[in-house]
């Protein structure tokens, strides 16, 4: 697997792709890689001729208060799973490489960024939209991969790339699960094991909301009361949001009338956890 740092170095391995007519698959991390991002390079191998991922812990999107510095960076560790998970490639820039002094360009996100992790988190998507937008500048790969995890996120890129008329197709892939349910997440290894019990509200409250939705329950206010109750049972500390919205836009949804998803983002003790479940229109 070829370690590239600078952008020259990521500009030749892809125009190196181009050349040889190969399709490659983009995979931009933030790291402390879990079985969820190496499912996203199984993926991208799978489909793609070549496969490169990215490491980089892009500062412009946390906020000021956020976990910027205690960021899991376990770049060891994560070299060698990336290498034996067969990536081709990885992009490990350095900060002054990809905001050189001076940057002072973001991108404006879309609209799907406004609401849930946009009005808990103000300026995430803004240096999500960026960072990736640099890493697709960088690396122009044929196709792009992110989990469903980050459901938000998924859409705001998607909604990014279709907007600024960009040449690449963006996917986005299952969340994977640890057995009982919990979702995979690089800020799960915060949490001590009696949080991590605490935490697997989340899965479960979403699993209950599923079910419901199977019984035929529709109205999102019962839902949505049905996975406040199973999350405070559960023990969570704080519920930021646990609602049913609309798939494509992301606003509230009175109904499941059309395909619809529940989110949830709580906190257990001062680990921020997200996820989310989709749903069909009955
Ligand atoms: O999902 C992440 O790890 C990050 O938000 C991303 C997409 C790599 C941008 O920094």
């Amino acid at each position: 697997m070829q370690i590239l740092k600078t952008k020259d170095e990521a500009r030749r391995w892809v125009r190196h792709q181009a050349a040889m007519d190969r399709t490659s698959g983009l995979v931009p991390t933030m790291g402390a890689l879990h079985e969820g991002h190496y499912s996203l390079v199984r993926h991208s191998l799978q489909r793609c001729d070549s496969t490169i991922a990215t490491i980089f812990v892009n500062p412009t999107q946390f906020a000021p208060h956020e976990d910027l510095s205690r960021y899991p960076r376990p770049l060891e560790e994560d070299l060698a799973g990336l290498a034996e998970c067969g990536a081709d490639a990885v992009f490990v820039p350095e900060e002054g490489t990809m905001y050189a002094p001076g940057h002072s360009t973001f991108i404006e996100p879309p609209a799907v960024a406004r609401p849930l992790e946009g009005a808990c988190r103000e300026g995430h998507f803004r240096g999500v939209a960026t960072v990736v937008l640099k890493l697709m500048h960088i690396l122009p790969t044929t196709h792009a991969f992110f989990g469903q995890k980050d459901f938000q996120q998924a859409a705001v890129i998607s909604a990014m790339v279709r907007d600024l008329d960009m040449d690449v197709e963006v996917e986005a892939l299952p969340t994977v699960r640890e057995p009982d349910g919990l979702a995979l997440s690089s800020r799960n290894r915060y949490l001590s094991s009696e949080q991590r019990s605490r935490a697997l509200g989340l899965s479960r409250a979403l699993r209950d909301a599923a079910d419901a939705v199977a019984a035929g329950e529709i109205e999102s206010a019962a839902i949505e009361q049905r996975m406040h109750r199973v999350l405070t049972e559960a023990g969570v500390d704080a519920i930021e949001y646990a609602v049913i919205a609309d798939r494509r836009t992301l606003e509230r949804l009175p109904r499941i009338d059309r395909p619809a998803v529940a989110l949830i983002a709580a906190r257990v003790g001062t680990t921020r956890l997200i996820d989310n479940q989709l749903f069909d229109a009955t």
